[in-house]
């Protein structure tokens, strides 16, 4: 799972260990996620599909995702165009289904909302996890039954053309074309539907591996992110369970995916965000664009305080540590280890008032840099020492193992650490 604001590089961890899966399950968000993967030459990128998918692992979309239809029969139909198996995903009968309207008013609210707006991906995700709270969402399953399907249809759309044209000034959409083009593309997703809850619970218990993957991260999570800015779902570890229809008791093992550095798209408290040319150094040497919307990403020094909230919310086990060749052009790396409050007092733990976040200044380490390239290094031990001593620290600041570190884009860019790990002195 995402350690800080997402695009951490969960895709390439997830393909790495989904090499030792045997089913790999994504169990929150929807398409407002997309996780690259680069193997064998080529660029992958995917949405709502679990990055497994490129192993040939067999792959579930849980209860807890929101899914869009379209998005997901593009997704699957450029896969298979690619010779990427398909056959084995599995869609949650439960999972919520992202209606046009859920899109239209992300849009629509986000210009409503104008300098105050979250800076969404808009592909609707939080109308549809709120219509899914209030009770007047429609679910995968509801897309096989005419009936059904046009009785919600009717009920969701006696109040969201209301809200579409008297609110938002927009169109508003036509039951029977939506229904034809929903029941169309339910026949194009049913060889997916599966009882995803009973298919991994037979997996756990016939003692096969399951990996569950995480999207978005830690600091958008709806109950303990930077509300408002965060996302609609439960992206911490800890949603992993009610997300794919498992008990809590199943999960051994958590890892989080963090950056060497931080970035954040879209608004919101940013702590560590540099200003002035080394952000777009940053941005520029770590590719730093938005792989769902294409936006700049914010990029920011490493942020030790809010990893180890993130240690702490998620019961981290071990820590991936990506894009640590990015830092590789930095003479000096300011690392984050305790924030300044208004009041001047200085504190390593992440502040319970959203407003003291918002004015908290970083207090800085710098630790050295190592100056030389590290995407030809296959071997720990050739590790630059700086560059071990800033995974040492990291490590020893959190009191948690780095147990994969990121040289490079490809997937075989990685180091792996044996356990316990100690990279210098
Ligand atoms: P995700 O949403 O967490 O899966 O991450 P994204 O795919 O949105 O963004 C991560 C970006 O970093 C992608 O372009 C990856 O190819 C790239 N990436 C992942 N790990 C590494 C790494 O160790 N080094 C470098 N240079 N790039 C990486
Ligand atoms: P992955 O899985 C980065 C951010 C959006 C916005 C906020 C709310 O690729 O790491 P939403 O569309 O979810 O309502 O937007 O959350 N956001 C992400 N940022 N990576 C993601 O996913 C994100 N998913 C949502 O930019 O600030
Ligand atoms: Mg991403």
């Amino acid at each position: 799972m995402g350690a800080q604001w997402g695009d951490e590089g969960k895709g390439k961890i997830v393909d790495l260990l989904a090499e030792h899966s045997d089913l790999v399950c994504r169990y929150n968000g929807g398409p407002n996620a997309g996780h690259t993967i680069v193997a064998n030459g080529e660029t992958y990128k995917v949405r709502h599909i679990p990055s497994g998918i490129l192993r040939g692992k067999e792959c579930v979309i849980g209860a807890g995702c929101v899914v869009d239809p379209e998005v997901l029969v593009e997704e699957l139909d450029e896969l298979a165009g690619r010779g990427i198996a398909i056959d084995r995903l599995h869609l949650s009968t439960n999972a919520h289904v992202i209606m046009p309207w859920h899109v239209a008013i992300d849009r629509a609210g986000e210009r409503r909302l104008g300098k105050l707006k979250i800076g969404t991906t808009k592909r609707g995700i939080g109308p549809t996890y709120a219509d899914k709270a209030f009770r007047l969402g429609i679910r995968v399953q509801d897309l096989f039954d005419p009936k059904i399907l046009r009785q919600k249809l009717e009920v969701a759309l006696a109040e969201k053309n209301v809200w579409l044209e008297r609110v938002y000034g927009t169109a508003p959409l036509e039951l029977e074309e939506l229904a034809a083009r929903y029941e169309e593309l339910a026949q194009q997703l049913r060889p997916y539907i599966t009882d995803t809850s009973l298919l991994v619970d037979r997996a756990l218990r016939e003692g096969k591996t399951v990996l569950l993957e995480g999207a978005h991260a830690t600091l958008l999570d709806l109950d303990h992110g930077t509300y408002p800015f965060v996302t609609s779902s439960s992206t911490v570890a800890g949603g992993a369970a009610p997300g794919i229809g498992i008990g809590p008791t199943r999960i051994d093992e958590v890892v989080g995916v963090a950056k060497a550095y931080v970035t954040r798209v879209g608004e919101g408290p940013f702590p560590t965000e540099i200003e002035g040319r080394d952000q777009e150094r940053l941005r520029e040497l770590g590719g730093e664009f938005g792989t769902v919307t294409g936006r700049e990403r914010r990029c920011g020094w490493l942020d030790l305080v809010a990893l180890r909230y993130a240690v702490r919310l998620n019961g981290i086990t071990s820590l991936a540590l990506t894009k640590l060749d990015v830092l590789s052009a930095f003479t000096e790396l300011p690392v984050c280890v305790r924030y300044r409050l208004r009041d001047g007092s200085e504190t390593d733990e992440f502040p319970a008032y959203q407003s003291d976040f918002h004015h908290c200044e970083p207090v800085y380490e710098t630790l050295p840099g190592w100056n030389e390239p590290l995407d030809e290094i296959t071997e720990l031990d050739d590790l630059p020492p700086a560059a071990g001593a800033y995974v040492d620290f990291v490590q020893k600041r959190l009191e948690v193992d780095v147990s994969l570190i990121g040289t490079g884009r490809e997937r075989e860019r990685v180091l792996a650490l044996p356990r316990p790990a100690a990279l210098s002195g």
